[in-house]
């Protein structure tokens, strides 16, 4: 038995694997085509006696899926692979079409090739997990219920789009080809291994180095926050226990305004590495012009998970921050490693730095 993890060099990938083989005996191949957010180094240390491969390879490759698939008898695929910055999807989401759409409709081609020809009981028992975002749900309002999965998709970005387009495909091969699928929204994932062009990893970046805390528009932006591990483990328990056919929104009940996140930071951080001259870090906060189409609020109602397979977070965002920001600190060599050449063209354009 052995799953397949696409994706599994990016941020929430690799956790789910370091996560997998510490929990399950289960071996597990991961295929990465390590665009800029993929790092090999996030696996580092996972020889785990032959429980984990690595592939470099795309989603949209047909031929290396398929003989994947059948050369290390997969039973279940776990698709993490995406373009998942939504600046980087309103510079240019072609590159958000290309894997996003086309690759995930790829991948599922591929994969019901082999799954149609598995022997029955092999058949019934295959899963293919698609990892998605509440962001396909678009926008709340201030007093607006949390997002359930029957709500409406009203994708707002690009990024967002092109996950809520990968979402129906997933769907479209359930209801069409009895594809065995599950699909996951998640809320914003913070924790190790997040690559620092995303709010809380970019903010504890360019304290360290002295730079401006750009925050969009007026700060008070809302994301339900919620710890990567926990969201590792109730993926684990949806692949175990969820229903074929079904979606399964998990959130943290974390809700916080993004100028909330970015003190909370500063604040741990002028205990855990004060400032020489002792100044605060939100000193630093600089309010720039906020992001086109820029949702104001998202939560999650992540009552189906809770009520059907009993989970729940376990880290609060007081915790989950902290265990954060001090594995950034500890880590610093691979921060230093993930912000090369590219890295710094994207700040150049995106920050005017
Ligand atoms: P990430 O950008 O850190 O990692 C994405 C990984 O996919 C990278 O390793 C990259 O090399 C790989 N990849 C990209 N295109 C590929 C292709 N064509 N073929 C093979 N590999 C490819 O993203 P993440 O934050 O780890 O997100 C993982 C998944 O979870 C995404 O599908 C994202 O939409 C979803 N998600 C993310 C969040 C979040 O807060 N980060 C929340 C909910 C859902
Ligand atoms: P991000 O981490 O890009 O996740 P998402 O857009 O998928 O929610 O951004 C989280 C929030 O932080 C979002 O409201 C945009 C805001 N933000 C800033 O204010 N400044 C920044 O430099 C970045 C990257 C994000």
């Amino acid at each position: 038995m052995t799953i397949l993890v696409t994706g599994g060099a990016g941020f929430i990938g690799a956790n789910f694997v370091r996560d997998w083989l510490a929990e399950t005996g289960e071996p597990a191949v991961v295929l990465d085509a390590l665009t800029y957010a993929g790092n090999p180094e996030n696996l580092a240390g996972l020889d785990g006696g032959g429980r984990h491969l690595f592939v470099h390879g795309d989603i949209g490759d047909m031929r290396l899926v398929a003989d994947l698939l059948r050369a290390r008898a997969i039973r279940a695929v776990l698709n993490f692979a995406a373009e998942s910055h939504v600046d980087r999807s309103i510079h240019g989401p072609e590159d958000f079409l290309r894997t996003n759409v086309v690759g995930t409709f790829r991948l599922l081609e591929a994969v019901r090739a082999y799954w149609d020809g598995l022997p029955a009981a092999d058949r019934a028992a295959f899963r293919f997990l698609h990892v998605s975002t509440d962001e396909v749900y678009g926008s709340l309002g201030a007093g607006g219920a949390p997002f359930t999965e029957g709500d409406r998709y009203e994708p707002n970005s690009p990024y967002a789009a092109t996950k809520a387009s990968s979402d129906h495909l997933v769907r479209a091969f359930h209801q069409t080809y009895g594809l065995p699928v599950l699909t996951t929204n998640c809320s914003n994932n913070y924790g190790p291994y997040q690559f620092p062009e995303k709010l809380i990893p970019l903010m504890i970046h360019r304290a360290l180095t002295g730079r401006t805390l750009p925050v969009y528009g007026d700060g008070g932006n809302v994301r339900d926050w919620l710890y990567v591990g926990d969201h590792c483990a109730a993926i684990r328990m949806v692949l175990a226990e969820g229903r074929v056919g079904e979606t399964y929104n998990i959130g943290g009940r974390g809700e916080k305004t993004n100028l909330e996140v970015v003190h909370a930071v500063c604040a741990i951080l002028d205990s855990e590495r004060p400032r020489p001259g002792g100044r605060p870090y939100h000193d630093r906060i600089a309010f720039v012009p906020d992001r086109p189409g820029h949702d104001r609020r998202y939560a999650v109602d992540a009552s189906r998970v809770a009520r059907e397979f009993g989970w729940a977070p376990r880290e609060t965002f007081d915790t989950g921050i902290r265990r954060t920001v001090r594995w950034y600190l500890d880590n610093e060599a691979w921060v230093r490693n993930v912000t090369t050449g590219a890295y710094r063209d994207w700040t150049a354009r995106q920050y005017g730095q």
